[in-house]
């Protein structure tokens, strides 16, 4: 009688774990089957009544019975462990097949690889890199400058000025004269920084631009040394068979003064689109640094003398890249800037 009763809660045990398909169901499993108030365990509460020939043989039964059921629930676990490894890793497939979500990766502006590569130039032949305010006193910007009370670069029309002494930098040349103040020659340093003209914006102007100023100082330095320094700098920056011309100028910062052109490097001179016909390329303004200006930088005129000048970094930009437009710089369209 105790013995079917046994047997039937193997039966039942076997039919609810085999159901089972969650750990939880399967502890509740146990817990009805094994548990202290579960069908087995009441079994053998019941054994008292047995007689003593009876009862080893039940108690026999009774303990291969809660062998199996364990086992079976041991089994039943193992089998949804790895039903649900197998569930997980089905939905946590990786096509590796498929196409990689493309990371678009950036460069640098136009502007910024055309300084980079200036600076490159300038320091392999020995220039420093110095830096100056944006926010410039009008001091420095142009009367340390030589630049007269009534220069027209100092009008309003031209300047953004905060306070009548306080103003956005017009140029990069103040610098210039913060290179000079406390240092002893020689000095030689370049200066690429932003610069700021109350200018319409059009093709060819823009409120805000890059100038790059070069500065050299030392005893004996001359003419010929500006150009062959601009030589070298051209021919580095856009070609072996780059040549440059200088054309007489007036700043009041330097005197003798010049502009300066390099040949057009797309036709050698003949004449092209990118020269507009002129066969050259006017790339900065150079010349002597004005006696006055030494002074206003605590050097003395009589002992030393130096070159500066001061380049469009734009308009290297433009020329080399061959863009027409310089608001085209600015806009920064990726359709415009990953050409470059
Ligand atoms: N500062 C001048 C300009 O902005 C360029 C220049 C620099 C000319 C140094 C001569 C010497 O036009």
């Amino acid at each position: 009688m105790i013995k079917e009763q046994l047997e039937k809660i193997r039966e039942r045990a076997d039919a609810f774990i085999a159901q089972a398909d969650t750990e939880q169901a399967l502890e509740e499993a146990r817990i009805r089957f094994l548990g202290k108030k579960g069908e087995l365990t009441g079994i053998l509460r019941g054994m008292g009544a047995l007689s003593a020939e009876e009862r080893p043989a039940v108690g026999a039964l009774a303990n291969k019975i809660r062998e199996n059921i364990e086992q079976v629930l041991a089994e039943r676990k193992e089998a949804l462990k790895s039903k649900g490894m197998e569930l997980r890793l089905r939905a946590e497939k990786v096509d590796v097949t498929l196409p990689a979500n493309g990371k678009k990766v950036g460069h640098l502006h136009p502007i910024t690889q055309t300084r980079n590569r200036m600076v490159e130039i300038f320091t392999g032949m020995g220039f420093e890199i110095a830096e100056g305010p944006e926010v410039e006193s009008a001091y420095y910007n142009f009367d340390a400058l030589n630049a007269p009370a009534d220069h027209p670069s100092r009008d309003e029309t031209d300047t953004f000025y905060f306070s009548d002494d306080t103003l956005l930098r017009t140029q990069t040349s103040p610098v210039q004269i913060r290179s000079m103040i406390g240092r002893t020659p020689p000095i030689r340093m370049i200066s690429p920084g932003r610069v700021y003209r109350c200018d319409v914006a059009d093709a060819t102007h823009s409120p805000m631009f890059h100038q790059c100023e070069g500065l050299v100082i030392d005893k004996n330095v001359t003419m010929g040394d500006l150009k062959g320094t601009l030589a070298t700098f051209a021919k580095a920056m856009f070609g072996e068979s780059t040549r440059v011309r200088f054309r007489p100028h007036n700043f009041p910062f330097t005197e003798p003064s010049a502009e300066v052109d390099v040949s057009c490097f797309v036709c050698g001179g003949k004449g092209c689109r990118v020269c507009k016909g002129e066969g050259w390329i006017e790339i900065l303004g150079a010349g002597m640094v004005h006696p006055n200006v030494l002074r206003a930088g605590g050097i003395d005129p009589d002992v030393y003398s130096g070159f500066a000048f001061g380049m469009g970094i734009e308009r290297v930009a433009m020329t080399s890249f061959g863009i027409t437009d310089l608001r085209l710089m600015f806009d920064n369209d990726e359709r415009f800037l990953e050409q470059f």
